[in-house]
């Protein structure tokens, strides 16, 4: 049916800023969008688009028009339009016909209306100049998803913005109103699928029961042309349907499959399709059966192929029993020692989903090899939103730029230019699918990541799935406009605290392409060095007194290298060419070794260690600066955060420091790291009622130990006296804040209290480590020879009131 239909634009309601609405706030509009809605058609998405311009619009000038190319054709067929569109691709044209003034906002199809209408906002909402727009775009592959490693309990596997908006109690939610508003928000980034459950699937998520509660997930995400798909269990046959077997090739197993796919979609027409993790971190899968993950990949692929479905399986692959002693194992070859022999073999439907590195989401990693190994088969490349190994949305991570070396990367296959985002979007080798997937995570905090400023990096992945040519900083500064509004200073500052604060990351926790040094046994948060050693995970960095890394050369190492085209391995297998940032994964190394910057091993880790820890100190500062040019809400938020993160990016210095200080023996050339000035241990303070307790890992603790407050204690005390100069002082202590009960604190200096807090942080541990640690700073505390500090702590539930250190710097 074709009919036009003008909307009145909605006004702007004021509303508290929560950060709900992310970058689609609708606030600051330089260059307001004429108001008058035209709308020729009456699918969700094109309703989806004309509500959205009136939602967004400001004042009347011209008429919008909403429509498919067919439908403007048909109504105004004077007007040029574009022939070349690919699906979704869009236009948008502000033109003028017979007098009157229009603006296009078209596609070949009715998603595409969706995207143009949402680019139209976006132009507004950063300030450009509509009303001169003449802008085609093609999105760079088919496959732009997110995954959301949300179980069906309402936990969210390494989620950080709080419990599922899709599930709870092992049912859908009742109320999905987040789950339609989350759906816009990946809309206007031009995302197009979501899959909404754990990679680690719980097989109730096939189940007859089950799936009529997947399909409301499904409608709320129709209008904005989301499509909805399922992660699933490699053994369901056998585990809720009734065979004895899950064999891929067994034909009651294809029949299963087959008809639980018919089932799906007949509730869900517009169903995208399976992602399936299989003989992977204790998944079930082929080769239980002796099969191949092809085989596996194939039995999916066909039972969707008849509905355009598609299959995404997890080339996330390894052996996490590997034997540590074996000097030539290697996790990192895992993925392509796994699927580059089965190149060719994935049917047409079927996709790889690669993770960019070849271990597992760490702060940096060279490109996975795998990418440039399947010439004929499709793929997507996965990045991680929720910021597992990178600081977990406490620390400030903008990824775009780490994934902008990612996507630009050259990988020579057959020694030609062949850039991992063309690889990946099946463009290098004319594939029929590819595409690129985001861990995303969101969940039911209002800002959906816990954190306003790593929204950023959902907006970046969306923008880059659609067109990988962007900068980052181009996506940055338009990020903050939408989100915070269009002043210079506020863009200007914001945009760069983001540019920074990756390599910020990286600097004080894993340098070298050692990987984020992080807990990797718990937690992925604080550091524990060790616990990446003499285990079966394989995130080994070979650390001993003499040097550090993996020797992973084919001359003498493991031969990952070899997995690269040859310039790529040339590269890497070249101490003289390999980049400084990647030279700890490639090659073992002594710490006296000298790199490119003319630096010492050792050397630069205390100094990238400072350094980074220093850069993080600025960023609350930095901050400050805008106080009163935004909201005070996200403004004292995001402040908090910003402090946390600075306090703890001393805990990440000190660690790492005083672990390679005392593995390698060689001081800090200039004198910082294992000297604390000002800095008085917990252990050796006057302590009534607190007991010294050893700190694992050492690292994470000044001294290797803290005092805590143990039962039956109701109140504990550590003082000491100061012995500095008299004048104005910085107080900072550290402190943990454990799960499962909110300790207090208070410090005061003589009679004078300084501060009296609660320790209401939730992190995910019950034990003093770095993952606990909190080092909070009392500024500007006028001090006296002789005044006794004292800390008292009054521990609540499990958390003993623990504290390591207090340093007063003058
Ligand atoms: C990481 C992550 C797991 C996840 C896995 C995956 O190892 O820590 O929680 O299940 O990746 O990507 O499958």
């Amino acid at each position: 049916m074709k009919y036009a239909m003008v909307f009145a634009a909605l006004a702007s309601i004021a509303r508290a800023e929560t950060g709900q609405e992310a970058w689609l706030r609708y606030r600051h509009q330089p260059n307001a969008l004429p108001s008058v809605i035209v709308k020729l058609d009456d699918t969700p998405e094109i309703n989806a688009a004309a509500k959205e311009i009136a939602r967004a619009s400001a004042s009347l000038r011209g008429s919008v028009v909403v429509g498919t190319l067919d439908q403007i054709k048909r109504r105004f067929p004077e007007v040029v339009l574009p022939t070349d569109l690919q699906p979704n691709g869009y236009y948008l044209r502000s033109t003028a016909i017979k007098g009157q003034h229009l603006f296009l906002v078209t596609s070949a199809d009715s998603p595409g209306v969706l995207y143009a209408a949402f680019a139209c906002i976006r132009h507004v909402a950063t300030g450009d100049d509509t009303f001169r727009l003449n802008e085609t775009s093609n999105p760079a592959a088919s496959v732009r998803w997110v995954n959301q490693w949300d179980n069906l309990d309402g936990s969210i596997e390494r989620g950080y913005g709080g419990r599922s908006i899709f599930f709870e109690n092992n049912n859908v939610v009742a109320d999905l109103t987040r789950a339609g508003e989350y759906a816009r928000l990946l809309a206007s980034v031009g995302i197009n699928g979501c899959t909404v459950n754990n990679v680690n699937a719980n097989p109730r998520a096939l189940t007859s029961e089950f799936l009529p509660q997947i399909v409301r997930i499904a409608e709320v995400f129709r209008p904005w042309g989301v499509k909805l798909s399922l992660s699933v269990d490699f053994a369901s046959p056998k585990t809720i349907g009734s065979l004895d077997t899950f064999d891929p090739l067994d034909p009651r197993v294809i029949q299963w499959w087959q008809a639980k796919t018919d089932e799906i979609y007949r509730l869900i027409p517009d169903f995208a399709g399976f992602v399936l993790k299989a003989d992977s971190e204790g998944r079930a899968g082929p080769a239980s059966y002796g099969r191949t993950h092809a085989q596996a990949a194939n039995l999916l692929a066909n039972a969707l192929k008849p509905y355009g479905g598609i299959l995404i399986y997890r080339g996330f692959v390894y052996d996490h029993h590997a034997d540590w002693r074996n000097l030539k194992n290697d996790r990192a070859r895992a993925a392509y020692d796994n699927f580059q022999p089965l190149n060719g073999q994935f049917a047409g439907n079927a996709l790889v989903q690669v993770k960019y590195g070849p271990i597992d989401f760490q702060a940096r990693e060279p490109v996975s090899p795998l990418i440039g190994a399947l010439t004929k088969t499709n793929q997507t490349l996965e990045l991680q939103i929720t910021q597992e190994y990178t600081g977990q949305q406490r620390h400030l991570c903008y990824l775009a730029p780490m994934w902008k070396q990612i996507l630009d990367f050259d990988l020579r296959v057959g020694g030609a230019r062949t850039p991992v985002n063309e690889l990946v979007s099946g463009k290098t080798f004319q594939r029929p699918l590819g595409g690129f997937v985001g861990v995303a995570n969101v969940g039911r905090d209002a800002n959906w990541l816990g954190s306003d400023l790593a929204m950023a990096n959902l907006y970046a992945f969306g923008r880059l799935a659609w067109q990988p040519s962007l900068s980052a900083e181009e996506i940055a500064r338009e990020w903050v406009r939408q989100t915070f509004g269009t002043d210079k200073r506020v863009v200007d500052i914001v945009t760069k605290l983001e540019m920074e604060s990756w390599r910020v990351y990286e600097g004080y926790t894993g340098p070298l392409g050692l990987g984020t040094l992080t807990d990797i046994l718990r937690g992925h948060y604080g550091p524990n060095i060790e616990s990446a050693e003499r285990n079966g995970w394989g995130q080994w960095i070979r650390a001993d007194h003499e040097g550090i890394g993996m020797d992973r050369t084919v001359a003498t190492g493991t031969g990952f290298i070899g997995q690269y085209p040859p310039d790529v391995a040339h590269l890497y297998e070249s101490l003289q060419e390999c980049p400084d940032e990647l030279v700890l994964f490639m090659h073992h190394l002594p710490y006296t070794y000298v790199l490119h910057s003319g630096k010492t091993i050792i050397q630069h880790i205390y100094d990238s260690h400072y350094a980074a820890a220093e850069a993080a100190q600025q960023f609350p500062l930095r901050w400050r600066a805008l106080e009163g040019l935004i909201d005070e809400d996200r403004f004292a938020a995001v402040l908090n955060r910003l402090e946390y993160q600075a306090g703890h990016a001393i805990v990440w210095r000190d660690a790492i420091c005083n672990w390679f200080l005392r593995e390698s023996g060689i001081p800090d050339a200039a004198g910082r790291a294992g000297r604390f000035p000002g800095r008085t241990e917990a252990e050796s303070m006057r302590l009534t009622g607190y007991t010294v307790k050893d700190v694992t890992p050492w690292e994470d603790a000044s001294g290797g130990k803290a005092v805590a407050c143990e039962s039956p204690q109701q109140k504990c005390t550590a003082s000491f006296t100061f012995h500095g100069a008299p004048g104005r002082v910085n107080i900072a202590i550290l402190y943990f804040g454990l799960n499962g009960g909110e300790a207090h604190f208070q410090i005061s200096a003589g009679d004078q209290v300084l501060k009296s807090w609660t320790a209401a942080e939730h992190f995910a541990t019950k034990s003093l480590n770095g993952d606990s640690a909190i080092r909070l700073t009392i500024p500007n505390v006028r001090l006296q020879p002789n005044d006794v500090i004292t800390v008292e702590g009054v521990p609540a539930g499990d958390d003993p009131a623990a504290i390591d250190y207090v340093e007063v710097k003058q």
